[in-house]
């Protein structure tokens, strides 16, 4: 089973990924955190976000190792993402993780749920299930500043939202993959939903689909 993620930042898209990837026993590859990683390793090397050149050797080199690091969470990390997420050599290099993990998912797993931006258009188009998840900047923001907020760290309504506008229109408005939802993904707005809720709609959605083509309709999620 292959399950595919888009959406903006703070939109609940790794909540769900992880939630659907507990609740059918799939791997689960946040692929945000490649992005994050190649920009970060940039900055520890002082090298610059527009070398190209590096930023593809890095992105090349990259392994699951790298994508432990605590700092590759915060907001620092993910403006530094998303400039290096416009580098086409750094994509296609990506690319190749990202199908990798897909078509030979770790042990004990048999299929795998990646969230990301571009999974459901680019990295994945032949995905089982794919879901684009969204949810009003202003509400993303809260969700963001609480978030910052529980980890005590500055978190300040207006820079937040000011960053999150900046990255949505970098990342939607990019000439190479563009952060927009495939012609046949399910939208998920979780604007005025909780996690379960969330989850409860996609395992639904899920379990219909796979009823309607006839596939094993043994699969309990655990909800
Ligand atoms: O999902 P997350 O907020 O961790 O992503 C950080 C940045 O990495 C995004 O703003 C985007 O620019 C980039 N990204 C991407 N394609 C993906 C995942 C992330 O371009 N599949």
């Amino acid at each position: 089973m292959i399950i595919a993620i888009d959406g903006s930042a703070a939109s609940g898209k790794g909540t769900l990924a992880r939630n659907l990837a507990h609740a059918f026993h799939l791997a689960h590859l946040d692929t945000g955190l490649l992005y994050r990683a190649v920009g970060l390793k940039l900055l520890s090397q002082d090298k610059s976000l527009h070398d190209e050149e590096t930023a593809i050797e890095v992105a090349q080199s990259l392994t699951f190792q790298d994508l432990r690091d605590p700092d590759l969470r915060g907001d620092f990390a993910a403006q530094a993402a998303s400039q290096i997420a416009i580098i086409p050599g750094v994509r296609a290099a990506l690319l190749d993780f990202q199908r990798n993990f897909a078509k030979h998912p770790p042990q004990p797993y048999q299929g795998v749920v990646l969230d990301g931006r571009d999974i459901g258009t680019i990295i994945l188009p032949d995905a089982d299930f794919k879901f684009f998840v969204t949810a009003q900047l202003e509400i993303r923001s809260n969700r963001r500043v609480q978030e910052l907020a529980s980890r005590d760290l500055p978190a300040d309504y207006e820079t937040v939202y000011a960053d999150m506008l900046a990255r949505d229109q970098r990342d939607q408005e990019r000439a190479i993959a563009p952060a927009l939802p495939a012609k046949d993904a399910i939208i998920i707005d979780t604007s005025y939903l909780n996690p379960q809720e969330v989850l409860e709609i996609a395992s639904q959605i899920i379990l219909e689909k796979m009823k309607l083509s006839g596939q094993n309709n043994s699969i309990k999620p655990i909800l």
